[in-house]
């Protein structure tokens, strides 16, 4: 069997497009323009680059982008209020802190700061209980993106079976609250697991979310099942012309011998990547929606 590759590109431009649609009219019809706010503290480069690439996508979907770059030793007290001024600001419907922040900073003071409706990563202790409780929530965005993904290709999800690998409050937690949802029987499993193998050939559906460079091989899926690869690794892969390291993106699964079994597979790059901007455009309209009154678009959230 040789799997579908899953084009994620095409797909979260799929979702732009849906987004900007509703922006206009969310302005022609109410004069409302939804506004996301990116909190970037210090000079992480891979941060900066996904920052600027939101920024980017924000202004495209006709929305209003707002980035506050502050320096590596901002104190807790500064962000706090860079955070309660973003909170009070009515033209600010989504506040994301680009994460991990310094050492000397709380992440969850920080996160929880952030007002739970314009938490549109999901990540406030609200927001993560509202989801838990399968209410009304902000829902992560690389889960939100992987089941967007699983949706379109499988349909109705209920009854399957999946595994999640790994049990990050990013991505592994808040994706098996969105399996089980959607009403699949899940399990999480995580580096202390026993017979992970075994465990992962039960799957109709494996989410690997581990941070592991090909870390899952096709001999431990069930041919047919639906694999979406969250993990984003750089990788050695010999030296260029000039002497100097080529390295290349691999994601937690190991491509061509699982693209042998499954029936499905996303790739890195292209898979679930695009995806995750995607989805926070999506939050950030549906957080706009819900502070004018508004129900959010049909299709956007989980
Ligand atoms: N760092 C890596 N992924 C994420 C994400 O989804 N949200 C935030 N805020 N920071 C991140």
């Amino acid at each position: 069997m040789t799997a579908t590759v899953i084009d994620g590109k095409a797909f979260a431009a799929k979702v732009r497009a849906q987004v900007t649609e509703h922006v206009a009219r969310l302005k022609a019809d109410h004069g409302i323009t939804p506004g996301l706010a990116v909190v970037l503290v210090g000079e992480d480069p891979a941060s900066q680059v996904y920052v600027r690439s939101k920024g980017k996508q924000t202004v495209e979907a006709g929305m209003k982008s707002v980035e506050h770059k502050l320096s590596a030793d901002t104190s807790e007290a500064d962000l706090l209020q860079v955070v309660a001024d973003l909170n009070a600001d009515p033209t600010i419907h989504g506040i994301l802190v680009q994460l991990p922040l310094p050492t000397h900073l709380n992440e969850d003071l920080v996160i929880n700061a952030i007002d739970p409706a314009k938490d549109v990563d999901g990540f406030h202790i609200s927001n993560v209980g509202l989801l838990a409780t399968g209410q009304k929530s902000m829902v992560p965005c690389t889960p939100l993106g992987c089941l967007m993904l699983l949706r379109d290709h499988l349909g109705s999800l209920s009854g399957k079976d999946a595994v999640v690998i790994g049990r990050s409050n990013i991505v592994g937690k808040p994706m098996a609250q969105l399996l089980l949802g959607d009403s699949c029987t899940v399990t999480i499993a995580h580096s202390r697991t026993k017979d992970l193998p075994d465990v992962v050939r039960r799957a109709d559906i494996v989410v690997a979310a581990v941070g592991r460079p090909q870390m899952v091989p096709g001999d431990w899926i069930k041919p047919g099942a639906m694999v979406v690869d969250v993990g984003i690794n750089r990788i050695d892969a010999g030296v260029k012309e000039d002497g100097s390291p080529r390295t290349r993106l691999v994601g937690d699964v190991d491509f061509d011998s699982v693209a042998k079994v499954a029936g499905a597979v996303t790739p890195v790059p292209g898979g679930v990547g695009p995806m995750t901007i995607a989805c926070l455009l999506a939050n950030t309209l549906t957080a706009c929606c819900r502070a004018n009154g508004l129900e959010a678009p049909e299709g956007l959230t989980a």
